[in-house]
């Protein structure tokens, strides 16, 4: 029988057209753009507008990506998005991308794994693919993280904006006995949580707990503390998986939270800065769109090409972290 995997047909994002800047947020908020830049690298941010939904911000990025791919809507056969901010407790922001896109065969629905959501849903694509399942999956990260925030707390509202990112993965079928070698798509996946950590990082509200939608909480050194530690060990796994050196690397795509804890990954790992990715200086912290849109960035900037191996890596509430690896 000929063996499975997943190949990344296409990419695309979007970003909401309001910037808001660090200068903004001080005529508000008791803060410095200087305080902003030095501890998170952080200069700007996009926000929504009024009546924009994360669905809306999903599509968007969902037709480029299908363009990039040269695929009509009508080719998906699943739709996966990773969202902590869906647009209603249900249904599912996925099933209202899927309406939008004017699809109505297959199946649509969320991954809810906070910023680590667009790997988790990465992998749960890259499964259905290999079990057979699927033929051609949409894999979408999409937040409106402006509508969770506090705008009264300078500790959390100044390191989040809203955005969305996609990628096409496509089945592409091996031969039997195929050389692995140099083989294109989705090489593994790497997934772990520990919900003892929930305390560090959660949103206080919610259907079943307070019946309200409730605001972003954090402890932002217990955050930045296991962020390094875990995001270097799951990057150190993905490489032993796949029996690859560092060296092979060729660009490494973390989620992009701060800078401080990308440099900080970066430096533990031993990756120079030339091959790391960082665009949190221009979207700040997207949570589940980080990734999709970092890999948009990088795509254009033409530091992505097809044969580099890429590295993408992610942490965030539960806790929940993990990685992928693949070749572009
Ligand atoms: N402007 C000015 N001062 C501020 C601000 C602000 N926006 N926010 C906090 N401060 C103050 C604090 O009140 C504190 O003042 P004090 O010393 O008088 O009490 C001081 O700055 C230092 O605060 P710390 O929290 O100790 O600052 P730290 O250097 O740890 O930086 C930060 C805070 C940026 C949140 C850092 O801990 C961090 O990046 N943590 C990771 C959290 C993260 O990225 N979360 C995103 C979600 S999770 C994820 O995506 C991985």
């Amino acid at each position: 029988m000929n063996r499975v995997r997943s190949v990344i047909r296409g990419c695309g994002s979007y970003l909401p057209n309001r910037i808001l800047t660090n200068e903004e947020l001080t005529k508000s908020l008791d803060t410095s753009d200087e305080w902003i830049v030095s501890r998170t690298g952080i200069r700007r941010r996009h926000i929504a507008a009024e009546g924009e939904l994360t669905s809306d911000l999903a599509t968007r990025a969902a037709e480029r990506a299908l363009l990039s791919a040269g695929l009509p809507a009508a080719a998906v056969d699943l739709i996966v998005v990773a969202t902590t901010t869906p647009d209603d407790t249900f249904p599912a922001t996925a099933t209202r991308v899927q309406a939008k896109l004017g699809v109505t065969h297959g199946s649509a629905f969320d991954v809810q794994a906070v910023c680590s959501g667009f790997i988790f849903a990465l992998a749960v694509a890259d499964n259905f693919i290999k079990a057979g399942q699927s033929e051609t999956v949409l894999v979408i990260g999409a937040e409106t993280y402006s509508r969770i925030l506090d705008w009264t707390d300078r500790d959390t509202c100044v390191l989040f904006g809203d955005g969305a990112g996609a990628l096409v993965l496509g089945a592409e079928r091996d031969a039997e006995g195929a050389d692995d070698a140099g083989r294109r798509g989705i090489l593994s996946t790497h997934l772990h949580s520990d919900g003892r950590y929930r305390d560090i990082l959660f949103v206080d509200g919610g259907p079943s707990s307070t019946q309200t939608v409730g605001h972003l909480r954090m402890t932002g050194r217990e955050v930045f503390r296991h962020a390094v530690t875990n995001l270097a060990s799951v990057a150190e796994e993905a490489l032993a998986a796949n029996a690859l050196p560092l060296a092979a690397v060729d660009v490494f795509v973390p989620h992009q939270a701060n800078v401080r804890i990308v440099d900080s990954v970066a430096r533990r790992l031993g990756l120079p800065p030339s091959r790391v990715v960082s665009t949190v200086d221009r979207h700040a912290n997207t949570s589940a769109a980080s990734i999709p849109l970092a890999l948009g960035t990088a795509i254009d900037e033409g530091r992505i090409r097809p044969g580099h191996l890429v590295l993408m890596e992610a942490i965030g509430g539960g806790l929940s972290w993990g990685a992928c690896l693949a070749r572009w």
